[in-house]
C-alpha cells in the first residue's frame, strides 16, 4: 500500500470547516497520513473517531497518536453509529474515508455508506477518495449531492468525492 500524498491529503480536507466542526470521523487511516493532518487542524473542543480494522495498523496508531481528542477504534466502519452512541454523540460533521470501497462486496459497501449517511448531521459531509469512478453509482444511491474532483498529483492519481445527504429524502 502506497500512503496517500500530501496533495491528496490537502484535497481531502479542503472542504471541511474545522472551525465549526466538533465531531469528525475517519475510516481506514492505515498508517495515519490523513489522521496527522486532521489533528493539526482539529478544534481544541472537537473529537475525532478513527476506525481501523487492521490490527497492526490499529496498534501502530495507538502508539503514534496520544491526543485526548482522538478516539481510536479497532472495528469495522459500518459500526460508526454504535460508537457515536457509546461516546454520547448525536451526529458527525464530516466522515473522511480512504476505504477501498470498490473492492468490497456490495452488501458491505451499502452498510458502510448507509451508516455514514445516518451519522451525518445537517450539512455534514462524506469525503471519500478512490482510484476509479466505480463506486459512484453506490454513492449516488445514498447521497443526493456529490461533487467529484481529481488529483493527478498522487500515485496512483485519485478521484475525491465530496458528498452531502439530501435531508428531504
Ligand atoms: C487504502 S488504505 C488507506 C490508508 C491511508 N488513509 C492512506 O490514504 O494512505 C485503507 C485502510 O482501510 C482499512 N480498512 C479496510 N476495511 C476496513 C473496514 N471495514 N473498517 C475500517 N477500516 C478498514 C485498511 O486496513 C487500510 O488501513
Amino acid at each position: 500500500m502506497t500512503p496517500s500524498s500530501r496533495f491528496l491529503t490537502l484535497k481531502m480536507l479542503e472542504n471541511i470547516d474545522f472551525e465549526s466542526s466538533r465531531i469528525l470521523i475517519e475510516l481506514g487511516p492505515g498508517n495515519g497520513v490523513f489522521t496527522e493532518k486532521i489533528i493539526e487542524k482539529l478544534h481544541p473542543e472537537a473529537k475525532l473517531l478513527v476506525f481501523e480494522l487492521n490490527e497492526q495498523f490499529y496498534h501502530a496508531l495507538t502508539q503514534k497518536f496520544k491526543d485526548p481528542r482522538v478516539i481510536l477504534i479497532h472495528d469495522s466502519a459500518e459500526n460508526i453509529n454504535e460508537y457515536l452512541q457509546q461516546n454520547g454523540m448525536n451526529h458527525a460533521d464530516a466522515v473522511i474515508s480512504s476505504l477501498p470501497l470498490a473492492n468490497f462486496p456490495i452488501e458491505l459497501q451499502e452498510k458502510i455508506l448507509g451508516s455514514a449517511a445516518e451519522c451525518l448531521g445537517e450539512n455534514g459531509k462524506y469525503i471519500q477518495f478512490q482510484y476509479s469512478l466505480m463506486s459512484k453509482k453506490n454513492l449516488d444511491k445514498v447521497f443526493g449531492d456529490i461533487k467529484i474532483t481529481f488529483t493527478p498529483l498522487n500515485f496512483p492519481p485519485a478521484f475525491i468525492y465530496t458528498c452531502q445527504r439530501n435531508m428531504t429524502s
